[in-house]
């Protein structure tokens, strides 16, 4: 990928055979979102209706995703989301190291295209992968990290919360406070 473009990503990542994961995926799933995006969400990897749509978090993750996005009065005209790995791992089961490592790569690429400001985590495999290997979620969740001149935030992942009404309250804190901190980046 020499020259730094979206088109060339596409091009690589729409062949690519670099981890297993190729075989199962019906589309790889790079993104979406603003592409100059001040702030990056990153989630897991593809689930089956982002693997058969070929677009990041559209399932019900995903609209409860949009949801608490736009309880903060944030959208995809203001962020970027994707994920750690751009093909689903079979059954969603987590992506292995060797995966995510292969697939790394084109998340640093987007980040160089992006330029985001603020980065966040969703959910453990995100946080681990690229904020400290030992993250706990739920005791760092909505804390601020700063860390090769992005600033980091891990939240539950909305799947998480599909799963436990109760981790919706802190997550919506984590939301407030990501646009806040936005909001303290732009009056900058
Ligand atoms: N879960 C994720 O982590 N990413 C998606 O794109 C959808 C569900
Ligand atoms: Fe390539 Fe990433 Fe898909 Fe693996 S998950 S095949 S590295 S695009």
């Amino acid at each position: 990928m020499a020259q730094k473009s979206w088109e060339a990503l596409e091009e690589t990542c729409y062949s690519c055979k670099k981890c297993r994961l190729w075989e199962l995926r019906t589309n790889v799933v790079i993104g979406k979102g603003n592409p100059k995006a001040d702030i990056l969400f990153v989630g897991e990897g593809p689930g089956q209706q982002e693997d058969l749509q070929g677009q990041a978090f559209v399932g019900a993750a995903g609209k409860l995703l949009d949801k608490m996005l736009a309880s903060v009065g944030l959208s995809l005209e203001t962020v970027y989301i994707t994920n750690i790995v751009k093909c689903r791992p079979p059954g969603n089961r987590d992506p292995q190291e060797d995966e995510k490592q292969a697939c790394l790569n084109y998340l640093r690429y987007q980040l160089k295209l992006i330029e985001p400001k603020i980065i966040v985590c969703l959910g453990r495999v995100a946080a681990t992968t690229i904020i400290d290997p030992e993250f706990r979620i739920t005791r760092q969740r909505g804390i601020w990290f700063s860390k090769k001149g992005y600033d980091f935030i891990a939240t539950y992942h909305p799947s998480a919360l599909l799963r436990d009404e109760e981790k919706k309250r802190p997550a919506w804190e984590d939301m407030k406070a990501i646009r806040k901190r936005w909001d303290e980046l732009k009056g900058q």
